[in-house]
């Protein structure tokens, strides 16, 4: 799919603010600091339309943005930041999940994982609760840049085999990098595959 425009369109703080839901939409959900915006940046070739930091908790509300003038492509506030209060943690929690369980134009959900480390327990309860609440989701490995070749690929198999003991097959997995765009291109195949499946049902 060919990037002709991207537009930041607002920042909400619960879904009654979210942009009217008369496009198919995309959010990009995972840990704090595991690279959500950075991705947005680099599959949408723009290199600050969505606003990272190298400090765990800087996206703090629900970012829409409008892809092509056609989809819609969201920013979320990152789970799991351990330096927050618990209180701060559980609201965070909450909004994104209320986000999740009531976005009727919710087409599929990008859970991002750092591939550098070892399965998370918070990411694997996270799938759990996204299968028991039967929302679509695929996984993104980030950060591919940060290790050696092999080691890419172990670890892809190390957490494929987690997956397997929760699940019976397995939702589609990409490897990306933001540094080196390694994973993009596929995607924004899936995304434009995934939009034309909608407009021809
Ligand atoms: P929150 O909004 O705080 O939840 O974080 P986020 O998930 O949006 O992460 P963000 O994109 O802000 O990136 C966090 C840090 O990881 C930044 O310092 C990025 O430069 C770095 N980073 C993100 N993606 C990559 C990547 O693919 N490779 C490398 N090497 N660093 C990355
Ligand atoms: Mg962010």
């Amino acid at each position: 799919m060919q990037i002709k425009s991207v537009d930041f369109l607002k920042s909400s703080a619960n879904i009654n603010q979210c942009p009217e839901p008369k496009h198919t939409e995309y959010a990009f959900v995972g840990r704090s600091n595991v690279g959500k915006s950075s991705l947005i940046n680099c599959i949408t070739n723009r290199k600050k339309i969505a606003l990272t930091s190298g400090n765990p908790g800087k996206t703090r509300l629900i970012n829409h943005f409008i892809v092509n003038n056609e989809w819609y492509l969201v920013d979320l506030p990152g789970y799991g930041y351990a330096k927050v209060s618990k209180k701060e943690r559980a609201k965070f929690e909450s909004m994104i999940k209320s986000y999740l369980l009531e976005r009727k134009n919710l087409a599929c959900l990008f859970l991002l994982i750092d591939i550098r480390h070892a399965p998370l327990q918070l990411d694997i309860e996270f799938t759990e609760w996204l299968g028991s609440n039967m929302i679509p989701f695929v996984i993104v490995f980030t950060k591919a840049d940060k290790i050696a070749k092999d080691v890419l690929q172990k670890s892809v198999d190390k957490y494929k085999d987690k997956l397997k003991e929760q699940w019976e097959s397995l939702p589609p997995i990409y490897v990306t990098s933001a540094h080196n765009s390694l994973g993009r291109d596929e995607i924004l195949d899936y995304i434009e595959n995934t939009n034309n499946l909608l407009k021809s049902n």
